[in-house]
């Protein structure tokens, strides 16, 4: 696909790009995007009704089983151009500060450093009582199992509706947005805040923002860019224009 020169240009010349990615960076490893993602075992649940404390206090076991089959599924798929593409790129400018919302870790994956993750990660567990991060439980046939000092239910360490995000993570994220010089917003609706607000931040902060999405967003009418089509489409042919530069 051909990538406007005048944005080869910003990225060639940024001292500090961010990127914000969502569940479409995602989806082309085969994992479904967030508001797709009820179909199947799971195509009678709401995400609010899933992903809340209130319904891990009514149905722990419901919520655990849900996350377990999304582990499963995320340690099963592979990083894709689009994750590849981002790490490679991060060698490439002086400063990448990549910020996720996603909690699956195939950005790491597929090398990226640093990744600021806003909504944390499927892969730890935390006690639901004392929010803290719990690495080992003796085995047990509980479902949820218990954390092994308190006794309370354990969770996944993923932030749910009604929940706060990290605050250490938000403050970097916020401040990475507001200082960059180019914003790339891939595969994300823009729609669930604050990680929403984040491109909003760097536009008033003068960033040239940039959108990779197959569709529109609220975000869409205010990009300087926008590139319609997959991120595993784009982001390598971003790579490839930055490489001939
Ligand atoms: P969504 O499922 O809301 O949106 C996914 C976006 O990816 C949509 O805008 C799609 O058009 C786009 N998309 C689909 N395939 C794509 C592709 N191949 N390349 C690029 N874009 C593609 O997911 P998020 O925006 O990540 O929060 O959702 C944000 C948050 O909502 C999630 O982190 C989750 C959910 O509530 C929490 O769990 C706290």
């Amino acid at each position: 696909m051909q990538i406007p020169e005048r944005l080869v240009e910003a990225v060639s010349n940024a001292n500090h790009l961010a990127v914000l990615t969502g569940a479409g960076v995602s989806a082309e490893s085969g994992v479904p995007t967030f508001r797709d993602a009820q179909t199947g075992l799971w195509a009678q649940y709401r995400p609010e009704d899933l992903a809340t404390p209130g319904a891990f206090r009514r149905q722990p076991r419901l919520v655990w089983e849900w996350y377990a089959w999304r582990r499963e599924l995320v340690a099963r798929v592979a990083p894709n151009p689009a994750h590849l593409a981002l790490a490679e790129l991060q060698g490439r400018v002086p400063r990448l500060t990549l910020i996720t919302q996603n909690v699956d870790g195939l950005h790491q994956r597929a090398g990226s450093r640093d990744v600021i993750e806003l909504h944390g990660n499927l892969t730890r567990t935390k006690c639901f009582a004392e929010n803290r991060v719990v690495d080992e439980w003796p085995p047990t046939d509980e479902v949820p199992p218990r954390c092994p000092r308190c006794g309370a239910h354990l969770r996944p360490d993923v932030v749910w509706f009604e929940e706060s995000l990290p605050a250490e993570a938000l403050t970097r994220a916020m401040a990475a947005s507001a200082d960059c010089e180019v914003f790339l917003c891939v595969g994300t609706s823009t729609v669930v805040y604050p990680a929403a607000e984040l491109p909003f931040r760097a536009l008033a902060a003068g960033a040239v923002v940039v959108e990779i999405n197959p569709t529109s967003t609220p975000l869409t009418a205010r990009a300087h860019h926008v590139l319609t089509a997959a991120a595993g489409v784009a982001l390598p042919a971003l790579l490839r224009a930055l490489k001939r530069d």
